[in-house]
């Protein structure tokens, strides 16, 4: 392998840049030229790429985003358009691809490197972390910490006002940015698509939570089926009326800002590890870190799924007991 494709694909995470970094740098180390591909598979489909060095990875690890850009795209989901990025990364030898993203991008990369017998790896790059394979994704830990600090700002004028504020947190498929931040904000209850509660259960946990706390605040998923933070208010707002119900909806102010230092190490190691591993064979998957160890795991088993283990009745548990 003389010339290595990287690129980001989907969600932007904090912390794609830290990743990017290290794997331009182990690049450069390993005495491998590397190529930023812009916009994702969009990059290689438009033969659209930068050849990365020393300098143009400067000063980003500590930024959100990505230096590359990213996009979801359709056309990489086509034979035709796969066709045309095999053709460009022969047509500027490039020879292996680290691919940054969730496990649509790692869909995307399974398919592409069956048919073309083309060497890849997967780094998790997604806020959700919802990936089979690593404890934990890139970018998670940033988002965990965004949503801490706008939800205690929120508790301290639900507090003055004694409110109940329902906040959405971001987790199309996942509870898992619900539940941690949940937890660190010290919540009354969340509501996580995994759990299966509905609005009932929350009445249920809000009146055997403290009753001398003023404030409420309830944490969902935006993949959770009760219908959203807004149809959760309502019922909440006609159970107790003494409360003036509020809903605070984060959105995309969890993708941006600066990775912190968990993501930007985790970033980092990963970045290296999938440059060493495509360089010893490695091909054909994630790179991973679970119980601290890089592992490998083969696209087809990194996808999204619900684990016991990440959202167990422990962890539920332990939330009620905080609350109690
Ligand atoms: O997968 C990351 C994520 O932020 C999800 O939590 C969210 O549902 C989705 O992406 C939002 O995607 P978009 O930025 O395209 O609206």
């Amino acid at each position: 392998i003389k010339n290595i494709g990287v690129l980001t694909s989907g969600g932007d995470s904090p912390g794609m840049n830290a990743a990017i970094r290290a794997v331009v740098r182990a690049g450069i180390y390993h005495e491998v030229e590397v190529t930023g591909f812009i916009r994702g598979y969009e990059g290689l489909i438009n033969n659209d790429f930068v050849n990365m060095d020393r300098k143009s990875v400067a000063n980003i690890i500590q930024r959100g985003g990505t230096i590359l850009k990213t996009a979801r795209s359709e056309a990489f989901n086509t034979v035709e358009g796969r066709k045309k990025a095999y053709d460009n990364l022969k047509a500027n030898h490039v020879d292996a691809l680290v691919v940054i993203g969730g496990d649509g991008t790692f869909r995307g990369a399974s398919v592409f490197s069956k048919e073309y017998d083309f060497p890849i790896i997967g780094l998790p790059g997604t806020i959700d972390n919802d990936l089979e394979g690593t404890d934990f994704t890139i970018g998670y830990d940033s988002a965990l910490n965004t949503v801490v600090d706008a939800v205690d700002k929120i508790r301290d004028t639900a507090e003055s006002h004694d409110r109940l504020f329902v906040v959405e947190v971001m987790g199309r498929d996942s509870g898992l940015i619900a539940l941690r931040s949940g937890i660190g904000v010290g919540a009354e209850a969340i509501m996580i698509p995994e759990a299966n509660m509905d609005v009932d259960d929350i009445l249920h946990k809000l009146d055997h939570s403290r009753q001398d706390k003023s404030s409420k605040i309830i944490v969902i998923a935006e993949g959770d089926e009760a219908g959203g933070a807004f149809a959760v208010a309502e019922v909440l707002q006609k159970k107790y009326p003494q409360y003036d119900t509020k809903v605070s909806v984060l959105g995309h102010i969890q993708r941006g800002g600066k990775p912190t230092c968990m993501d930007r190490v985790l970033a980092s190691r990963f970045g290296v590890a999938a440059v060493e591993g495509l360089l010893n064979g490695e091909r054909g998957a994630m790179v991973g870190q679970i119980n601290r160890e890089i592992v490998f795991t083969p696209f087809d088993h990194a996808t999204k799924h619900i684990d016991a283990e990440k959202v167990s009745s422990t962890w539920l548990k332990l939330i009620d007991i905080l609350s109690f």
